[in-house]
């Protein structure tokens, strides 16, 4: 044998010490860390050898990849957990000691020149960049039965989140793509997934060819959960329906700095020549439309931390960015969550708390959780911290003794708070976008939607599709189009503004100056209207729409709309109950169907150039 009992006085004692001979040196090893990070508890009745030892072993495979997965192993999450649990009971607030105050960033409004000229940038630089897309999450308040990135973005083309963001990603590529020269290397796609949702996910890319992604231009990582605890001294919970098993619940989102460490992917991007990483999450269907000019801002800046960020209202339900400066002189700018920052600004000089100024809103911007790191600082903080991240705990005491909790809890992270570790030298900026062009989540089932207080963003899938032919139609309309509406309408009890239904593939409009470039002239749009535009190469002249107009042209075609009159029945919003089962579960949950009673098509699939002139239909 090749393990030593000596200092088997020190272990479980009679349950574990009989099994011992069953267990590999590693798996011995991993018992006496075990044992002595106090949770001789697991080993408890375990039975004689002989009784359930396939069970046993299975035990200590979960063992390893609890230890693996962690950094610093599993013994370094029960110590972290034994100190934030201390904290909380103490009701520490992580942020004492701090002072918060209104942190520098750079605002922006869509369509001005700055805009434009940090989109350029942005453009240019998208070359240089990776991509990675956070999406292990459960969904449990959207409660939709499939993977989130599935779900269309909006019914009129039933382009899936995913299948947006790769096209997106694709026509940022193709936008640095030379017309002679030589093509640039693919951008890489990360996205991180979960048991929950990556056998879905991968399913999901094989069914469509990645979306024209290449195979090994997408990797797929997928966190582990972590050891759920059930006492304040860092128990590890056992799964209440299985002895041989620990209780395992999501880290959170903040296992992405881990699992990109670990994957090795970090120096192989920089050895390419790459500068940023982009982070972003599942349901955000206008998030592209900011991407061009915060990447912009983050070179021009040359920021190592950017953060997008939108206006929000004093005491918004949202993370507000602060810098938080320490008695000791040092500081931070960093999310508070926003039942932290108005205690925090009541404890420290602002009886008030936070309030709106003379714009309207809270002087602290909203982030919204897509965040732009350069690469080279990244590297270097990540192998000292070796892709660890702050954490906390929340645990739901049973009583005001804070000594039992309701139901077992475990430690969290969130991708955010990477900057909390960054040494006070380090350039951490944010970019505010306005809300419409940039931020439209898609969290939350019909039933809790149709709660949130009137004027608050219900961040349903209802409210996710409307935003995106909202912003179309404002990007349009800041370019001249002259477009009717909106028309106020209420689907799944949620009361929405519904412009014309307008989607462009991102190759056609990728920043505003593209979509000034291609638009001009007379164009008019009616409120019941739908126009779908799909081809990096369709300009438009003259164009009247009152119905469906669906325009598709392939790589080599030119289209030249001239002049033409489109009039038709076209689609209707038809209202669904989200309670019908009958209808599909994707269509149900926005509370309207499309009724297609009249459209025209215009697809052009021949190379060269073609003019669409004096027509009408
Ligand atoms: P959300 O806050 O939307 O959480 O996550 P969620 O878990 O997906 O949904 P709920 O709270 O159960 O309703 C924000 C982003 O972080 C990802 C999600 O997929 C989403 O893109 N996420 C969340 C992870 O990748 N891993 C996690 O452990 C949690």
């Amino acid at each position: 044998m090749d393990f030593d009992l000596s200092d088997s006085e020190d272990w479980a004692g009679q349950y574990l010490d009989p099994n011992l001979p069953l267990l590999s040196s590693t798996q011995i090893k991993l018992a006496r860390m075990l044992v002595q990070a106090g949770q001789a508890h697991l080993f408890t009745n375990w039975p004689k050898p002989g009784v359930r030892d396939a069970d046993k072993l299975r035990f200590f495979d979960q063992v390893a990849k609890l230890d693996s997965s962690y950094p610093g192993g599993l013994a370094a999450y029960v110590q972290n957990a034994r100190k934030l649990l201390a904290d909380s009971k103490a009701g520490k607030n992580p942020f004492s000691g701090y002072v918060p105050s209104v942190p520098d960033g750079v605002k922006l409004v869509h369509g001005e020149e700055t805009f434009m000229q940090y989109e350029e940038a942005g453009v240019r630089e998208a070359q240089h960049s990776a991509f990675v897309l956070v999406a292990g999450g459960l969904g449990e308040r959207l409660g939709y039965s499939g993977i989130k990135l599935a779900l269309p973005t909006e019914t009129t083309t039933g382009t899936s989140f995913l299948q947006h963001y790769i096209n997106s990603i694709l026509a940022l590529q193709d936008a640095n793509n030379g017309d002679q020269g030589e093509d640039v290397k693919p951008i890489p796609l990360v996205i991180m997934t979960s048991d929950d949702t990556h056998e879905k996910t991968i399913e999901l890319l094989k069914k469509n060819n990645n979306f024209g992604m290449l195979p090994d231009q997408i990797v797929l990582l997928k966190q582990e959960k972590v050891a759920c605890i059930s006492d304040n001294n860092g128990s590890l919970a056992l799964d209440p329906s299985n002895n041989f098993l620990i209780q395992t619940k999501p880290h959170g989102h903040g296992d992405v700095h881990n699992v990109l460490y670990k994957s090795g992917l970090l120096t192989r991007w920089q050895q390419e020549g790459r500068k940023w990483v982009l982070f972003f999450q599942d349901t955000n269907a206008l998030l592209f439309k900011g991407v061009p000019a915060a990447l912009g801002v983050s070179a021009l800046k040359d920021l190592d931390v950017n953060s997008l960020a939108v206006n929000r209202k004093a005491k918004e339900a949202i993370g507000g960015i602060a810098r938080l400066t320490h008695e000791n002189g040092s500081q931070m700018v960093i999310n508070v969550e926003y039942n932290q920052l108005d205690p925090l600004l009541r404890s420290t000089g602002h009886p008030e708390g936070d309030v709106n100024v003379e714009t309207g809103f809270s002087p602290f911007p909203g982030n919204i959780n897509q965040l732009i790191f350069k690469l080279s600082s990244y590297i270097e903080e990540l192998s000292k911290t070796l892709g660890a991240i702050v954490e906390f705990v929340n645990p739901k005491y049973k009583d005001s003794s804070k000594t039992s909790f309701k139901s077992s809890t475990r430690l969290e992270c969130m991708m955010q708070d990477y900057p909390r570790t960054l040494p006070t030298s380090a350039k951490v900026g944010f970019t505010v976008l306005e809300t419409w062009l940039a931020y439209a989540p898609v969290k939350n089932n019909p039933e809790d939607a149709r709660k949130v207080p009137q004027g608050n963003p219900p961040h349903s899938a209802t409210s996710g599709e409307m935003a995106v032919y909202r912003a179309n139609c404002l990007i349009l309309k800041k370019a001249g189009v002259h477009i009717e509406g909106p028309k106020v309408e209420t689907y799944n009890g949620q009361e929405v503004e519904v412009w014309p239904r307008i989607v462009w593939s991102p190759k056609w409009g990728l920043t505003f100056s593209d979509v000034k470039r291609k638009v001009k002239g007379n164009c008019e749009i009616s409120q019941r209207s739908t126009l779908v535009i799909d081809g990096k190469d369709v300009s438009i002249d003259d164009l009247v729409v009152d119905g469906s107009l669906l325009l598709r042209a392939l790589v080599g075609s030119k289209v030249n709309i001239q002049s033409l009159r489109v009039s038709n029945d076209g689609w209707k919003m038809i209202p669904v109950d989200w309670t019908d089962n009958s209808v599909q579960e994707e269509i149900r949950i926005r509370g309207f169907k499309l009724e297609r009673h009249g459209q025209q098509s215009l697809f052009f699939d021949q190379p060269g150039k073609c003019h669409i002139n004096n027509v009408s239909m």
